[in-house]
């Protein structure tokens, strides 16, 4: 991280972001600043839009207002694949992984993506080309190295997650958009899990993280936003959010 005094080019940027469809707001004027190294967090109801933004941010969806800005570079336009290349990598709330491969295969094949571009896909594996060695080792660090092999459909739901971790360190992403990381996984695995994101931002990695473990969020997070009907509604830290009225007021008896 830099010392200097200079300003830094922010790792992810989002300047009065909309999405709209059919009449409705989903994302109204959202604007985000995340420096290079920072870790956000992101909270909010049901349906508040934090997919949605991270949809518009990983360029899944285009928005209907603003720009994102990746490393300074406008990408509102680039493709999600483009955005990976420029360093930007993403889960999705529900497993996105190839069930009927191993750990390793579904490991490898974004290490060979990332590297080869999206044409030629899928090569007959060799055990110590570059590929495999990066996902052996993406796969060591998420805990997983001695269920590599498994088929991963056949795994726990925490170490899906895990794999899926692994996936993003294999295509070298350094800006992690995390969607509920730790949705459905045992309270050990919520524990796993919140250790090894710890560990991908003491790296140097860039994390915003969707969650609603709030205990979790507050504990790794350095600023946290809060979206509600599609708005920031609030953005500080955890300490200035947890005490917010208006975040209280928003979740009136609901868990955040
Ligand atoms: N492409 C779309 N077209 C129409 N409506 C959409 C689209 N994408 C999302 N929505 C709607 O936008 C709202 C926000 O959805 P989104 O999935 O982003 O919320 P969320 O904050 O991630 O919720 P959750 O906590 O349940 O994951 C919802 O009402 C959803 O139905
Ligand atoms: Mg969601």
């Amino acid at each position: 991280m830099s010392e200097t005094l200079e300003a830094q080019v922010p790792a992810l940027r989002a300047r009065d972001l909309g999405f709209r469809v059919g009449g409705l707001d989903i994302i109204r004027d959202v604007t985000l600043t995340i420096a290079p190294g920072h870790f956000l967090g992101v909270i909010g109801p049901n349906g508040a839009g934090k997919s949605t933004l991270f949809n518009l941010l990983s360029g899944v969806l285009r928005p209907s207002a603003g720009e994102v800005e990746l490393d300074g570079h406008v990408v509102t336009r680039r493709r999600p694949a483009e955005r990976a290349r420029l360093g930007l990598g993403r889960t999705f709330q529900t497993s996105s992984l190839f069930n009927g491969l191993t750990a390793f295969e579904n490991v490898r094949l974004a290490a060979q993506a990332h590297r080869g571009g999206s044409g030629r896909f899928w090569r007959p594996p060799r055990p110590h080309d570059a590929d495999s060695v990066r996902a052996g080792e993406a796969l060591a660090l998420v805990g997983l190295a001695d269920r590599a092999s498994r088929v991963t459909g056949l795994l726990s739901h925490g170490d899906k997650r895990k794999v899926e971790l692994a996936v993003l360190l294999a295509s070298e992403a350094r800006v992690l958009l995390l969607d509920e990381p730790m949705a459905g996984v045992t309270a050990d695995d919520v524990a796993h899990l919140s250790e090894l994101i710890a560990g991908l931002h003491r790296e140097g990695h860039t994390v915003v993280m969707v969650e609603h473990h709030m205990s979790v969020v507050v504990g790794l997070a350095e600023s946290i936003a809060v979206l509600d009907a599609g708005q920031l509604l609030a953005l500080g830290t955890p300490d200035e959010i947890v005490a917010n009225e208006t975040v209280q007021r928003a979740y009136l008896g609901q868990p955040l």
